[in-house]
């Protein structure tokens, strides 16, 4: 008898019932792998997170990547995305791209001495702020991770891809994490990772696991662990790095100084 009823059921009723197919599908489609699903993020969620808008020397073009605030004065990017930088505006504090909470112009970079283009290796690259960015709700910096013992799963958050373009707002999934070859990669059934997500953090309880340096083919990405690159940070930033030691946000809502 269900056939029947089904068959007379009035469009509002068609209408219900596929919207609880979708309901289901979604509650599958999240138990089914380990992904959490791809979700807005909420401002202050992620307080490390910089988006990158990069003016390029030889073509005049504007690029688009994303970085990670790892100290007051300093940004951890990787170098593929700073490839001719000129200028670099840098938002902080930032899910929707037309307001930030802070944007900052530097150009002054420092690409890992040993990095190459063609292979690859030592993607990783600094970017100096100029200035000293203090912790608020919306803006501090992350711990990066300093074992070689990389989980087997984190967090990415990007502006993405939209209609080939750069995203404008900010969303995160879960990513897997595996080793092949003496190179990482993340995968994710919930979101894609995109080229102008370059340079983005992959985070894991709280600290920076890796840098992303590639979207792969299969929507995920490939990554620069940072455990290699804390000695090189530390000696290139003049600072001292500890997981530990993030700064706690202050009261005060004046941003920085000179
Ligand atoms: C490095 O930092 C220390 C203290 O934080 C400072 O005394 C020293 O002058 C700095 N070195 C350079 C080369 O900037």
């Amino acid at each position: 008898m269900v056939s029947v009823q089904l068959l007379l059921v009035s469009d509002e009723m068609k209408a219900f019932a596929i919207i609880l197919l979708c309901a289901f599908a979604a509650v599958q489609g999240r138990s089914a792998g380990v992904q959490s699903t791809k979700s807005a993020a909420a401002l202050g969620e992620n307080p490390w997170l910089v988006h990158l808008r990069i003016a390029v020397s030889t073509s005049g073009l504007l690029n688009t990547c994303a970085g990670s605030l790892i100290d007051q004065r300093w940004v951890l990017t990787s170098a593929s995305c700073l490839s001719d930088a000129r200028f670099i505006w840098i938002r902080y504090g930032v899910v929707d791209v037309i307001s930030p909470s802070l944007v900052t112009e530097s150009s002054a970079v420092r690409v890992h001495p040993e990095y190459n283009a063609a292979t690859g290796e030592n993607d990783i690259a600094l970017i100096s702020i100029n200035r000293a960015v203090h912790s608020v709700d919306n803006v501090a910096p992350i711990g990066l991770a300093q074992s070689s013992d990389i989980p087997s799963s984190g967090r990415f958050c990007g502006f993405g891809e939209d209609d080939s373009a750069p995203g404008e707002t900010l969303s995160c999934f879960g990513v897997s994490l595996s080793e092949e070859d003496g190179k990482l990669s993340a995968s994710s059934d919930a979101g894609e990772v995109s080229e102008f997500d370059i340079g983005a953090a992959v985070v894991n309880d709280g600290v920076q696991i890796a840098v992303v340096v590639g979207a792969s083919s299969d929507n995920g990405a490939r990554l620069m662990p940072v455990n290699s690159y804390v000695r090189w940070i530390e000696e290139t930033a003049n600072i001292s790095l500890s997981p530990e030691a993030v700064p706690e946000p202050e009261d005060n809502p004046v941003i920085f100084v000179n």
